[in-house]
């Protein structure tokens, strides 16, 4: 059975830091693994870096593992900063945990993707799953490799690899990890902070983006969905909702009417121009029953509500 022991890499990340929680209240603090190349204050915590195949083995091996969540992944902007790592981590690291997940008959592995697969080529509005994907970045390119990758390892040796691509992920719990949406999380906190902020995207940069409840669902949906329904794998298309800073920004005066942005892009503004503005997530509606429940206002509230928490 699935879940009865499950490894989540990457775990002390913007997602990881949320999801390990959630697997261990579904399925029980002693059936997670959370690990991680940086320590995470959890009693449970495993040294694991994906890019060391004998050190993965024996951590799958030695557990028993029987699920997988590959969080483990070098982003967007701090790809640009060291394709050579991103490279290492997103495409040896994914191959080692797919190949070690075969030899110990892992049931199911999850590995999240991107909006990043997608190019300047890539059509902007409400784009498809099948589509131009011709990324400019590293990160991207190592992301529609994964995807494929993950796909070739079902199709070839039945290994049940499932991925969805995920847009811009708004959250509060834990800071982002070097993407190039992240300016919208440092935004609000600004705003909630009573600060004024930078922002490296310019005005009219709109992205698709999602709110880290319906993110979590999403995954975890995905990963418990049957079988027989599924006609795509790896390659969900998911998202709420759009918005550039300027709208961001407009929607934070609302809360905090003297606050003011300066926009000042740098090289992450040509990532961002890559970008689609919107995607159509139809297909993990149709096969696994996907709607978020967060829209930008929504969104907007919530996070102001629990970082004035803070
Ligand atoms: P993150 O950068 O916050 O976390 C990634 C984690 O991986 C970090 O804790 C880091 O220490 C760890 N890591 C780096 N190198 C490692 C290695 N060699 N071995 C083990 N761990 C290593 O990223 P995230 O936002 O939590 O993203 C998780 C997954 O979701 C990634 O695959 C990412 O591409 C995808 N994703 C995230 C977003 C988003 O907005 N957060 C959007 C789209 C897709
Ligand atoms: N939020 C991510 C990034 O900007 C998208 O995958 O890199």
């Amino acid at each position: 059975m699935t879940f009865e022991k499950i490894l989540v890499t990457g775990a002390g990340g913007q997602i990881g830091s949320e999801l390990v929680p959630l697997l261990s209240s579904i399925f029980g603090e002693e059936r997670v693994i959370p690990s991680d190349v940086k320590e995470i204050k959890d009693k449970r915590f495993k040294y694991l870096d994906v890019t060391d195949k004998n050190s993965v083995d024996l951590l799958i091996e030695k557990n028993k593992v029987d699920t997988i969540f590959h969080l483990a992944a070098i982003l967007s902007a701090s790809g640009e900063n060291n394709p050579e790592l991103a490279y290492r981590v997103n495409v040896e690291g994914l191959h080692n945990i797919l190949n070690s997940s075969l030899k110990n008959k892992v049931n199911l592995v999850m590995i999240p993707s991107t909006i990043g697969v997608f190019g300047p080529e890539t059509p902007k509005e409400n784009v498809p799953i099948e589509t131009i994907t011709r990324p400019t970045t590293i990160y991207g390119i190592t992301k529609v490799l994964a995807e494929q990758l993950g796909y070739y390892y079902y199709r070839r040796f039945g290994l049940n690899v499932r991925g969805l691509r995920y847009p811009g992920l708004l959250s509060y719990k834990s800071p982002p990890g070097g993407g190039t949406t992240d300016y919208a999380i440092e935004m609000i906190i600004k705003a909630v902070k009573g600060e004024n902020y930078s922002c490296f995207l310019r005005q009219n940069s709109k992205l698709p983006m999602m709110y880290m409840p319906d993110a979590l669902e999403a995954i975890m949906k995905l990963a418990e969905a049957e079988d027989k329904n599924l006609k795509h794998r790896t390659d969900f298309n998911v998202s709420s909702f759009s918005f550039t800073p300027a709208e961001l920004e407009s929607k934070l005066r609302e809360y905090y009417p003297s606050f003011t942005v300066n926009y000042n892009p740098d090289f992450r503004q040509n990532i961002a121009d890559s970008w689609p503005w919107s995607l159509d997530s139809s297909a993990a509606k149709k096969e696994w029953n996907f709607s978020p429940s967060f829209n930008f206002d929504q969104t907007v509230k919530d996070m102001i509500y629990n970082l004035k928490g803070r």
